[in-house]
């Protein structure tokens, strides 16, 4: 039993985790804003409220990914200390490097094998990031015994979709500083389609964090402490189908019920110009009548 349910809530990794996963649901919110007035910019409909909207997703884009990316960097530093072979699946590390460790950009890993095929790297530049200094060494999961080792292709391309989204949604920003710097902030067709096709790249950055964090903690649920196959409730088979079947339904016809109704609203023409507030009362939602003819503020 824990000893104390409060060092568990505020572990050494709350801090970090806490920050990069608020700044994460702030980017997935802004990119999906910033999509949306991007598709209403290049159907050339309302320019004045889907520019709004553009224009305020991109500066939280601006200003957001690239504390997002520094973040996330003192998060793997933090992650390096102790949690290390997550760090090392992430690395594509199989070995140890007493004088420096190369970053690996992209490559196969074999986990057989322990090595990571067709890797392209460049030479220090992980012990560099993690450690501050080219020559540092870092071990590998040359040092972890192979039943303690986590699934390391799932890692390692979980943590390089996550991070590339990263820097993509920096690109989208900084391109977004160039058009407005230009005054083509909702000219320019091409940030609007980039903006467009990055609608939803928040959401698989942070599935792919999760994704970087929980099966880069395999074996374990505590990490060294508490095996997942420890951790198993004795439930039986059966019970646990039924309510994953459960949990199945409810969550097609809940989801799906409500993207329906986004996509439907984000279709949606803003509504041009805003009415005056002292006309009357804005309908917030459901049957209430509105003071206006034409449906209130929002037009539901
Ligand atoms: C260069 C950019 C990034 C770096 C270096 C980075 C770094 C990291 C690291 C090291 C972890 C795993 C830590 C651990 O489990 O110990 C992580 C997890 C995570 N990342 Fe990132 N990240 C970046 C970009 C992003 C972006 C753009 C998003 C989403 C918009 C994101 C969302 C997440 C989420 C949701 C987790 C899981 C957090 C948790 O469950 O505790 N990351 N990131």
């Amino acid at each position: 039993m824990p000893v104390d349910w409060w060092a568990i809530v505020f572990n050494p990794s709350f801090p970090y985790r806490l920050t990069h996963m608020v700044i994460a649901a702030y980017l997935t919110t802004a990119f999906v804003v910033g999509g949306v007035g991007a598709y209403h910019l290049l159907r050339r409909t309302s320019p004045s409220r889907a520019g709004t909207m553009f224009s305020m997703a991109m500066w939280m884009a601006a200003i957001v990914a690239p504390i997002q990316i520094v973040v996330g960097d003192v998060h793997g530093l933090n992650t390096l200390e102790h949690q290390p072979a997550k760090v090392m699946a992430m690395e594509g590390h199989f070995d140890s490097h007493p004088e420096g460790a190369p970053l690996i950009l992209f490559g196969l890993p074999n986990q057989a094998e322990k090595r990571v095929d067709y890797a392209i790297q460049i030479p220090k530049l992980s012990s560099l990031i993690l450690k501050h200094d080219l020559n540092a060494p870092l071990a590998g999961l040359d040092t972890i015994d192979d039943d303690k080792e986590p699934p390391v292709a799932v890692v390692f391309w979980s943590f390089r979709v996550m991070v590339a989204l990263g820097f993509a949604m920096l690109g989208v920003g900084l391109f977004s500083l160039w058009c407005r710097w230009r005054g083509t902030l909702f000219e320019n067709r091409l940030l609007h389609r980039v903006a467009l096709a990055m609608a939803p790249a928040g959401f698989v950055a942070v599935l792919a964090g999760w994704i970087t964090t929980e099966v880069g903690r395999q074996p374990y649920t505590i990490y060294g402490h508490l095996l997942t196959a420890d951790s198993i409730s004795p439930i039986a088979a059966p019970a646990v189908a039924a309510s994953l079947i459960a949990f199945i339904i409810v969550y097609f016809v809940v989801f799906g019920a409500g993207t329906f109704y986004i996509l439907r609203l984000m279709a949606r023409l803003p509504r041009d110009p805003m009415p005056d507030l002292d006309d009357g009362p804005i309908r917030t939602s459901g049957i209430t009548p509105t003071a206006q003819t034409e449906g209130g503020r929002d037009g539901l």
